[in-house]
């Protein structure tokens, strides 16, 4: 431990060591297990034998149910940029919430948020609201197919987008169901409408070929593709710059639209994943940090594409309502939050991230420990396995020829919380500007550790 403050701090945790069946967050989760499913209401927050409830936050610190203290490094999957209760966001938050929650009629601060995205992103020219990043896809998808007139839309196999049941085709396929790895198939998700697979096209990560071949010759009735240029679920794996170029060539050939999901990714640049890929992608969708903690979706993209099909003053071709589409707390939170997060704060936060990476590199080589750290900016990936992960398919061989690495995963994300560190328990690490060098440097001491204590 670099630093002898943090470390006191991190070791007033009243010597509670997870898991422990007799904490009060055990407790809850107990309770809970009588009113919701498995005691769960958002799969992603679960863990076993039960998750920790927390209380409050400040910073990059939480406080769980039993008074525990962690630095969180996951940040809500993304969404809060600052960390908690940053105070710029709570006076914006407290402010509006004292003149209107949520009101039948627009108001000013929507108008605010939408400027400052426009201004900031250059693919974003209009945008519209709505409450989540699945939302966002989800009418992203509806605009291209209303405004092309075709039914496809392609995406990459194993891409995570939301639970929209287009976008959610083959994200975690199986090899029972895959088919051919050069022509993967439609995978539907569990009660999805019959037939939606049929209108998703699926393309291999980052073969250029392949991707290309399907494309063609799908291209007439292809509307759109939908890309997430840093697909998460694959540990952050970037698209390569030959995959977009060929995704573009294709969506261009055809007359199809391109995409770019960047409810995640909006973290890979200041001005956005596609201005740091020097793309220009005709639609996007936002979510996450833009909402400054508070639920939020947005639809952005080319203007004539989203006048044409959202403008009611020119009879709105796509139906877009929602009870709290823009509503004036989260549109103020989000600007408060999205103000602060400037040009400086972006490449401060961008350096820790890089420090991050460095020391979990430096942590697997003096373990010894097979591991792969990914990720860019703020966002940090560190997975047990012996070399990258290509795509899907080698995701799920390389767990099912090692099964081990899930265990170890599970043994260091419980170590890390031992350590004071809160982790997604896959190996992401997603850093908010209230963090500094201390904790960055307490979380790769903590990694290492960590890794030593693994089995072999
Ligand atoms: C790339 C991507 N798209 C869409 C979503 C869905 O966003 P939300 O959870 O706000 O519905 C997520 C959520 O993690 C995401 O990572």
């Amino acid at each position: 431990m670099n630093n002898p403050k943090l470390a006191l701090q991190m070791e007033n945790s009243g010597g509670l060591q997870f898991p422990d069946l007799q904490s009060r967050s055990a407790q809850l989760f107990a309770r809970a297990c009588a009113v919701l499913p498995g005691g769960n209401t958002r799969h992603s927050v679960y863990f076993p034998p039960y998750p920790i409830y927390a209380v409050r936050g400040q910073g990059c610190r939480v406080w769980d149910a039993d008074g525990v203290e962690r630095i969180d490094m996951m940040n809500n999957y993304s969404s809060l940029i600052h960390g908690h209760s940053h105070p710029a966001v709570v006076r914006a938050i407290a402010q509006q919430a004292s003149r209107l929650t949520s009101i039948a009629l627009p108001t000013e601060p929507e108008i605010e948020l939408a400027e400052l995205l426009v201004t900031r992103l250059e693919a974003v020219e209009q945008v519209r609201f709505c409450n989540s990043g699945t939302e966002a896809v989800l009418f992203a998808i509806k605009a291209a197919r209303a405004y092309m007139g075709r039914p496809l839309i392609a995406k990459i196999e194993g891409a995570y987008h939301g639970s929209g049941e287009t976008a959610a085709v083959s994200t975690s396929p199986t090899p029972v169901d895959w088919g051919d790895a050069n022509c993967p198939a439609s995978v539907q998700d569990k009660g999805s409408a019959s037939g939606v697979a049929q209108d998703v096209i699926v393309i291999p990560m980052n073969d250029v070929e392949n991707g290309r071949r399907i494309l063609r010759e799908h291209g007439p009735r292809l509307a759109g593709a939908l890309i997430d240029p840093l697909v998460k679920n694959l540990g952050f794996k970037p698209v390569t710059s030959a995959f977009l170029s060929m995704v573009r060539e294709e969506l261009d050939r055809c007359g199809g639209l391109l995409i770019f999901d960047e409810v995640y990714s909006l973290r890979l640049g200041f001005h956005g994943a596609h201005h740091e890929l020097g793309m220009r992608p005709d639609l996007l969708a936002l979510g996450k940090i833009i909402g400054g903690g508070l639920p939020i979706g947005a639809i952005g993209g080319r203007k004539d594409i989203l006048t044409e099909l959202f403008d009611p003053q020119k009879g709105a071709k796509l139906n877009h309502a929602g009870t709290f589409n823009a509503n004036p707390l989260t549109m103020a939170a989000g600007l408060a939050a999205m103000t602060h997060f400037d040009e400086a704060a972006f490449n401060r936060l961008s350096g820790l991230g890089q420090r991050l990476r460095d020391g979990l590199q430096e942590a697997l080589k003096l373990s010894g420990r097979p591991g792969i750290v990914t990720g860019t900016t703020s966002l940090t990936g560190l997975f047990l396995v012996d070399r990258p992960i290509e795509n899907w398919r080698d995701l799920v061989g390389m767990i099912a020829a090692n099964p081990s690495v899930m265990k170890k995963s599970e043994l260091l994300f419980h170590h890390l919380l031992n350590k004071g560190i809160i982790i997604g328990a896959q190996g992401f690490f997603v850093l908010s500007t209230a963090i500094t060098e201390a904790e960055v440097d307490h979380a790769i001491d903590a990694v290492l550790s960590g890794l030593k204590s693994l089995p072999t």
